[in-house]
């Protein structure tokens, strides 16, 4: 489908894009959704879809007199870039999942799918309203319902949305709750107020985690045989994306009194670790060829970029190689040896890092 033709603003353009490492919009196969059964493990089902209809969050997102008297016009440039960077990159990942949410609701007749999804959506499309919303202080507030039109969906088979969205919920809330745990000890770095919602905001990113990981657990083949293989890949790629992704805002985590390698491995390692809940095949964190891997995918991103940005023959070789050794570097990680554990029988969590 063809984009409309509108005149939409720089951060809206940026969300639209599809770079490898922007946020993307899914779609999947309904039908099959549709046929999942949670019945083997009814209990927990139906106590995690009872706390998404107490919904704990209703009252958190809501703006304090501290956003309206913010004052950010002595703030230098690249703050500023970099911030907005960071909440675009944000805006359009909560988004995502508030549409693709609202579609499995819309589409499935399944009623325990559509409760939980129903729900899940509304929390989402509330985060990405209260990062817009920061945004418009900006005057760069993100158009969603362009956004929604003109951004290309990536298919994704079911199973792949389970283990993609299972990780992409953990890491969101390692994400939020080490940034915020950060600021707590060193609150002199607390440059926006927005960072104070991060605590009770990364309750319902763990929640929906959750909600994945009772799916997945009641629905054993998704874990089993040949699976296993999958699930280390999409450990291995979302644990990559979000090291380059990091690398390349190195200012932006500065700003918050990290170094960004640290963040990063504290957030890897943690999500690494919960997800053993579900993933009977986890990485080896304690490993340092595995972040020497990472590493060198981080520097062959730097490389396409620099040869993009050269153009002509020397660039085109310069990314092309890169590109290569890229693919090379993930099958390394991919035959790296791996954690294997029986799942555990009490797999649910509570978000207390
Ligand atoms: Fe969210
Ligand atoms: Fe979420």
């Amino acid at each position: 489908m063809k984009p409309p033709m509108k005149e939409v603003n720089e951060s809206t353009k940026a969300a639209t894009e599809d770079a490898v490492l922007n946020p993307r919009f899914y779609t999947t196969d309904f039908a099959e959704m549709d046929r999942l059964d949670v019945s083997a493990l009814r209990k927990d089902w139906d106590e995690l879809v009872d706390e998404f209809r107490r919904d704990p969050n209703k009252n958190h997102f809501k703006r304090n007199e501290e956003f309206e008297a913010l004052d950010f016009t002595g703030w230098s440039p690249e703050l500023k870039t970099a911030f907005i960077e960071f909440l675009v990159s944000s805006v359009t990942a909560e988004f995502s999942g508030c549409i693709l949410y609202a579609e499995i609701k819309k589409r499935v007749k399944n009623q325990d799918i559509r409760d939980l999804f129903g729900f899940m959506s509304r929390d989402e499309g509330r985060h990405a309203g209260f990062i817009n919303h920061t945004l418009a202080d900006f005057n760069v507030a993100v158009d969603l319902s362009f956004l929604t039109k003109a951004k290309k969906y990536t298919y994704f088979k079911p199973k792949y949305i389970y283990y993609a969205t299972y990780l992409s919920e953990k890491i969101g809330y390692a994400r939020y709750i080490t940034i915020f745990r950060q600021l707590e000890k060193h609150p002199e770095y607390r440059f926006h107020p927005i960072f104070k919602w991060f605590e009770n905001w990364c309750h319902d990113e763990f929640r929906h985690g959750e909600a994945f990981a009772v799916l997945m657990r009641a629905n054993p083949q998704f874990l089993q045989g040949g699976n296993k293989i999958w699930i280390r890949f999409f450990l291995l790629a979302v644990f990559a994306t979000m090291y380059v992704r990091d690398h390349a805002r190195r200012g932006f985590f500065e700003s918050l009194g990290f170094d960004v390698d640290d963040f990063d491995r504290r957030v890897i390692k943690l999500t690494n670790e919960i997800s053993q809940q579900c993933f009977p095949v986890t990485i080896d964190t304690d490993n340092p060829k595995f972040w020497a891997l990472l590493e060198t995918m981080n520097q062959n991103m730097q490389a396409i970029e620099r040869g993009n940005k050269a153009g002509g023959l020397g660039g085109w070789l310069t990314s092309t190689g890169a590109k290569l050794s890229n693919g090379w570097t993930f099958l390394r990680l991919m035959l790296l040896p791996a954690v294997h554990k029986p799942l555990p029988a009490n797999f649910r969590l509570e978000p207390v890092w």
